[in-house]
């Protein structure tokens, strides 16, 4: 009866500690969840793209840079472009690489002096005025700052030229 009633015990001393392993299994990324904010959705990050000293005046050029993009606990390596463009010592601004019609990607016609989008034939001056349409609007900006010679492109592009 002793014998029973400890093989009795230890089968059940088994079953609960299991079911203590698989609760605390289930349970500890549910807690984790629940109690550990996610990291917000961080987009304002400012990248450096270009050496200022390295660009050409008035001569655009596509430049590429890496973002890092928060969303939740997971961090990303984003590869962007822009399109830069220096029109003084002082004055950098750079292009959101999507055409404002319907977002293809435009190039700078080096022979016509103005940035065209081969799918519609939207065409852009330098500063990002729409020149032909269909584009509805001008070229979206990045908004742009330097620090140390160097050009650092801000979160997104806005919507403004
Ligand atoms: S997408 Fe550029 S003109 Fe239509």
């Amino acid at each position: 009866m002793k014998a029973g009633t400890d093989r009795r015990t230890f089968h059940l001393s088994v079953i609960y500690g299991l079911w203590g392993l698989i609760t605390g299994a289930l349970a500890l990324p549910a807690a984790v969840y629940l109690l550990w904010p996610p990291r917000r959705r961080r987009t304002a990050e400012w990248v450096e793209a270009a050496d200022i000293g390295q660009l050409a005046l008035k001569s655009p050029e596509e430049v590429v840079f890496r973002r890092n993009r928060a969303d939740g606990w997971k961090i990303t390596s984003e590869k962007e472009t822009a399109w830069v463009v220096k029109l003084a010592e002082d004055q950098v601004i750079a292009f959101a690489p999507q055409c404002t019609h319907l977002g293809c990607a435009y190039h700078w016609d080096e022979r016509k002096n103005y940035f065209l989008c081969p799918c519609h034939t939207s065409a852009f001056s330098l500063e990002g005025k729409v020149l032909t349409g269909p584009a509805p609007r001008p070229l979206d900006r990045f908004d742009v700052k330097v620090e140390n010679g160097k050009l650092l492109i801000g979160p997104a592009a806005a919507k403004k030229a």
